[in-house]
Order: structure tokens, then C-alpha cells, then sequence
């Protein structure tokens, strides 16, 4: 679950006064906190604590993370010029990024760690538009207005999303997912033609790993297809399926896109969160009897934790999977 820390009192105790992302780079906070919620809520895998942003903070783009916003870039990328400014991603970049992952899975013992990136549409939405955004205009404005330059800011940000992978999977994570949070903005024709091959290169960086590889984006229904192998590539494992399109039908445009059957991960509505516990439990067992008619399922919500979730209620869904997969978990987990 993504962004699940954020709801907890103790991961507010730990932020207390530290910046966002001065708190990414420092290891033993990192550590603490991608604990937090495994500790809290018995998780099946960790999700690495830093944000999407910091391979681009790494190569020293002057952003910040602002509460309550999210990034902001101080000079957005609007430019041939302004994309000279933005170098590759080198591993000697990233070592506060891989003392931690190193730290976090000596913790971890048996319980996985997922490794994630940006992909370069989601990446270079902030970048252009200069922080968030709801319709995307001037992204979408530079991609089919000036494609070579656009083109061109996709490949650095595969490069630097690629080696922020790499470097994850090197110190010890053993999956990775990559976020095309806002890519749902486009058709499956603009898809394809202006995003498809640089998430391919994003995720082939890390193909001679061994770790699978999820997929993830939110208001993808009609870009699922060629999420499952973007560019004809196949390098998905997981396709993230958001809420509003229910699992069994998000396997079955995955297999049509990859030409194989793919897992899916999902996908609760985050709101769900907040409506009283039987709505709340009802919808959970609904999700997992949608994922047992699928090749292979990986329970989480459709997108991040609110801020306000209640963890108790979070502690509640954890439950519920729990008791609907036991024969599973002892596959993966087995009990001492
Ligand atoms: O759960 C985790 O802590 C895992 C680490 C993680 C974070 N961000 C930490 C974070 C992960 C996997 C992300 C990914 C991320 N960051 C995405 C892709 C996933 C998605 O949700 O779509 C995106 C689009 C971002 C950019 C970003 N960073 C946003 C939209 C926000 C939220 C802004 C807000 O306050 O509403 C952030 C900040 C952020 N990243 C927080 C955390 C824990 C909240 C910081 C805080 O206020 O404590």
C-alpha cells in the first residue's frame, strides 16, 4: 500500500522537523520507516521509503517536496536548454539509496522488498509542468507539439529510472514496480506512440536481474493492453489495475496485450477506507474473489493510502486477505 506510513503516528514522530526529502537521505531513517507499517501491520513485503522524485534530486535538479502538494521543480523543463540541464543518473549518485536498501533487507529477514521508480511520462509531467497538475496541459502540449524534444526528455528519464531500479535490485530488493501514476491522461494511441518504448527501457534496465516487475499506473482501463508490454516489450510480470476496472477484466486486456497471462495488482478503492466497516469488508472479499479468477494476484488498493486513513481500519483489510489466502502465505512465509 502505497504511502501507507503516512498514516501513522509513529512514522509522524520519526518526520517530526526532518524535510521530506532530507529524510530520504538518510539510511537509518530510511530503514525505520519502510519498517514501520511492515512491523505494524504483518505486510507481506516492504515498499522502500523515498519518493519518485529523488533519482532526479540525486542528479541535482532543484525540487522540493511540499506537504499536502507533492513535488515542485523550481525551473520546470521547457526547453532543448532546459533539458541540458538534467545529466544522467550515475550508481555513485545513489549511495544513501543503496546503504539504506542494504540496511532495510538485513531487517528484513524473509519479507520481501520492493524497489520502485517514476516512469518517464509520470517523471516528466512534474518536470514540465513545474509540480502537480490536473490536466496535464503543457506535458501533453510539448509531446505532440515539439516530439523530438519531448522524445528526447523520455530517453533521460528512462536512463535515470532504469539506474534508480538497478540500484535497488543490486543492494538487495527483490521486485520492483514502476509508477506511471498519471499516464491515464492520455489515449492508447498517444500512449503508444509517445510513452510506450521509454517505460519498456525504464523496466528492460533491469531484465537480466531476475525480479519481477510491476507495472502500475491509475485511470489506465483504456491502456491496460499495452501496459502488459509496452511497445511490444515484454517486461511486465504485474499489471497494476486501478479501481475502476474490476481485476478479472484487467487479466484479461493484459493477456491480450502481452500475448501471455500476466498477474494483477489491486485494487480497492482508497475511499473505501473511509465508509463504515461492513461496506468496508464486503468490498475487500470482493476484490479477492476477483483475484482468485485471475492467473495471480497481489491484494492492495487501487492507489495510495489518504492521509487519514485510520490504522486500525488499514489493520482490518491486512486481516481480511490474511484469512482469505492461508494456504498461500505458508508458500510464501512459511510459519516457524
Ligand atoms: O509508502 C511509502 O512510503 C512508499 C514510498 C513512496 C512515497 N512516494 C513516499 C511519500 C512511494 C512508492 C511514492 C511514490 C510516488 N510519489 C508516486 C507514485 C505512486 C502514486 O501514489 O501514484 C507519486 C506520484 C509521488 C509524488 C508524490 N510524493 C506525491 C503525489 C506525494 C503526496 C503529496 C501529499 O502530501 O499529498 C508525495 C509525498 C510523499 N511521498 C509522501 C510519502 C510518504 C507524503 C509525505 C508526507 O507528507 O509525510
Amino acid at each position: 500500500m502505497r504511502q501507507a506510513g503516512r498514516s501513522l503516528p509513529e512514522y509522524r514522530a520519526v518526520r517530526a522537523g526532518v524535510p521530506m526529502l532530507e529524510s530520504c537521505r538518510r539510511p537509518e531513517l530510511v530503514t525505520e520507516i519502510t519498517l514501520q507499517p511492515v512491523r505494524r501491520y504483518g505486510v507481506d513485503a516492504a515498499i522502500f521509503y523515498s519518493d519518485i522524485v529523488v533519482p532526479l534530486a540525486a542528479v541535482g535538479l532543484d525540487l522540493d517536496i511540499v506537504p499536502g502538494t507533492g513535488p515542485v521543480i523550481a525551473e520546470p523543463v521547457r526547453t532543448r536548454a532546459d533539458l541540458e540541464r538534467i545529466p544522467e543518473l550515475h550508481p555513485d549518485q545513489l549511495t544513501h539509496v543503496t546503504d539504506a536498501v542494504r540496511m532495510i533487507v538485513a531487517e528484513l529477514g524473509d519479507t520481501p522488498l520492493i524497489g520502485f521508480a517514476g516512469a518517464p511520462f509520470t517523471l516528466a509531467s512534474y518536470l514540465v509542468e513545474g509540480g502537480p497538475s490536473r490536466d496535464l496541459h503543457r506535458t501533453k502540449a510539448m509531446a505532440h507539439g515539439d516530439p523530438d524534444l519531448w522524445h528526447a526528455l523520455l530517453r533521460r528519464l528512462a536512463q535515470i529510472s532504469g539506474a534508480f531500479l538497478r540500484a535497488q535490485v543490486e543492494a538487495g530488493a527483490s521486485a520492483v514496480q514502476l509508477f506511471d501514476s498519471w499516464v491515464g491522461a492520455l489515449p492508447a494511441d498517444g500512449y503508444r506512440g509517445l510513452v510506450a518504448p521509454h517505460s519498456a527501457a525504464a523496466l528492460a534496465a533491469v531484465a537480466d536481474l531476475d525480479v519481477p516487475r510491476t507495472h502500475f499506473g491509475t485511470g489506465t482501463g483504456e491502456l491496460l493492453a499495452d501496459m502488459a508490454a509496452p511497445a511490444g516489450v515484454d517486461c511486465v510480470d504485474v499489471l497494476g489495475v486501478d479501481f475502476r476496472v474490476p481485476l478479472d477484466e484487467g487479466a484479461r486486456r493484459a493477456r491480450a496485450g502481452a500475448g501471455r497471462a500476466l498477474a494483477v495488482q489491486g485494487n480497492l478503492d482508497p475511499a473505501l477506507l473511509l465508509a463504515p466497516a461492513d461496506v468496508l469488508v464486503r468490498a475487500v472479499r470482493e476484490v479477492l474473489a476477483a483475484g482468485d479468477r485471475t492467473p495471480g494476484h497481489v491484494f492492495n488498493l487501487g492507489h495510495g493510502v489518504p492521509p487519514g486513513a485510520d490504522p486500525g481500519v488499514l489493520q482490518r483489510v491486512v486481516d481480511e486477505v490474511h484469512a482469505w489466502t492461508p494456504a498461500r502465505r505458508e508458500v510464501g512465509h512459511p510459519v516457524a
